[in-house]
């Protein structure tokens, strides 16, 4: 793959070495793109001698390649570490004032930031307002470490390790998963130690054409909660990401996918190894029937275009038809977003829902126009095929996944009593 490292003008620059071995020894071809400070910390030659290309920081060096406008458009992948408080504001209010901002302006792929600075830097409003703005645009800002800092000072703002960083980069790029790099937290203690559990976030995007697609409001935000808490209670997590509104959490092994049918792909493989699988995600039931190779312009010398539709697999239901037919000992657990309508309340559809789809526990939640999506709060309704009384929960999205996750580990102490 091809990737571009900025490095930022901090002292955390000198691990950022470390990070680019690890992507040169796993095979990528990485250039990097100091800014003018970074070269004070980490001199112009140690980054040409560790990639093996050329390395500068001016927009006026190799102007016969058109540098600043190539290298972000051919990058499969930007690294940028130490994400300096400047550097985070430089991007976020789109500057180009040197090599590393134009490339980031012209980045057409996955963009992580990885931030280091003091703790009163990074907590400052312009700060944490330039984070925000630069996630909204769909570009990853890690969460800096809390340790101990360049002075005698410790708190949030160290540089995450090299193979943190390395682990959710590839992740980002959707390269094959290195669950042995990736960090865990996962307690040996927690009540669902020892087991490993799939969860499935966001809300797929079925393309038309290469610049269009159908999506749905799914932010991803109930699923990275339940992926949090199913880590705190112990466990291995697998997210399956589709489009997301917020970051992946650290401590989980991230498979991105876009469409239905790649999650359904990604889904049937992962289950093949959980312990539990969550189908958080709003998987589209339809995708259009044609995609489009080349952007469907508007002509006045044909009719307007007419979108078909085709049915997608129902993920969850095969999931449940996999598992029975190897007999396996595994939970899965539903979710459904509801209306009611004329015809029938919110629990009478989930009710049916629950049986339709034979899933262990269906969670149901309401929705509206504002109500669920994108909100922080969630109040559902846990139902069980054993039968066992609906289950209410509500207060914020990790306050929901907690009591998911809490009665996820009763039905297995149920079906499998402890020894
Ligand atoms: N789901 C799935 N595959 C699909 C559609 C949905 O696995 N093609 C999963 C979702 O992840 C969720 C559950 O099924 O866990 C219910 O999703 P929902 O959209 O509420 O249900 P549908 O089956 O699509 O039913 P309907 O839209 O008719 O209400």
């Amino acid at each position: 793959m091809r990737i571009v490292l900025g490095v930022g003008g901090g002292i955390a620059a000198y691990k950022v070495a470390s990070l680019l071995r690890l992507f040169t020894e796993a095979g990528h071809d990485v250039t990097v793109i100091p800014t003018e400070a970074a070269t004070r910390f980490v001199g112009v030659a140690t980054w040409e001698a560790l990639s093996g290309h050329p390395v500068s920081n001016s927009v006026f060096d190799e102007v016969h390649t058109v540098n600043h406008v190539r290298l972000g458009h051919e990058a499969e992948l930007i690294v940028v570490a130490p994400a300096t408080a400047d550097l985070l504001a430089r991007a976020a209010t789109g500057q180009a004032n040197d090599l590393l901002t134009n490339t980031l302006l012209m980045a057409g792929g996955p963009v992580l930031m990885a931030p280091a600075m003091h703790t009163e830097m990074w907590r400052h409003p312009a700060t944490q307002a330039n984070v925000e703005t630069l996630r909204s645009r769909g570009i990853t800002v890690l969460e800096p470490a809390t340790g101990r800092l360049t002075g005698a000072d410790s708190g949030p703002g160290r540089l995450p390790e090299p193979e943190a960083i390395f682990a959710a980069a590839l992740a980002l790029a959707g390269a094959p998963a290195v669950p042995n790099t990736v960090p865990t937290t996962a307690s040996a203690a927690g009540p669902l130690a020892g087991l490993t559990v799939t969860v499935s976030a966001g809300g797929t995007r079925e393309p038309l054409d290469p610049v269009r697609f159908l999506g749905n409001r799914s932010s991803g935000k109930q699923g990275v909660a339940l992926a949090v808490a199913a880590r705190e209670a112990g466990a291995r997590v697998r997210l399956l990401a589709a489009h997301m509104d917020v970051p992946a959490p650290a401590g989980v092994e991230v498979v991105q996918v876009e469409t239905a049918l790649e999650l359904r792909k990604a889904a049937l493989h992962a289950a093949a190894d959980s312990d539990v699988v969550i189908m958080a995600a709003a998987v589209a039931d339809f995708r259009p029937a044609d995609v489009s190779g080349t952007k469907i312009k508007k002509r006045d010398d044909v009719a307007d275009p007419v979108i078909s539709l085709v049915r997608n697999p129902d993920i969850l239901r095969e999931l449940v038809e996999v598992r029975d037919a190897a007999s396996r000992n595994q939970l899965i657990v539903g979710f459904a977003a509801e209306t009611g309508d004329a015809d029938g309340d919110v629990l009478e559809y989930a009710q049916a829902k629950l049986r339709r789809k034979a899933c262990d526990l269906l969670v149901v939640n309401q929705v509206g126009q504002n109500q669920v999506f994108g909100q922080d709060s969630n109040a559902v309704v846990i139902l069980s095929r054993s039968g066992s009384e609906p289950q209410e929960a509500s207060g914020s999205k990790s306050d929901v996944a907690a009591a998911v996750i809490d009665r996820i580990s009763a039905e297995l102490s149920r079906v499998v009593p402890p020894a």
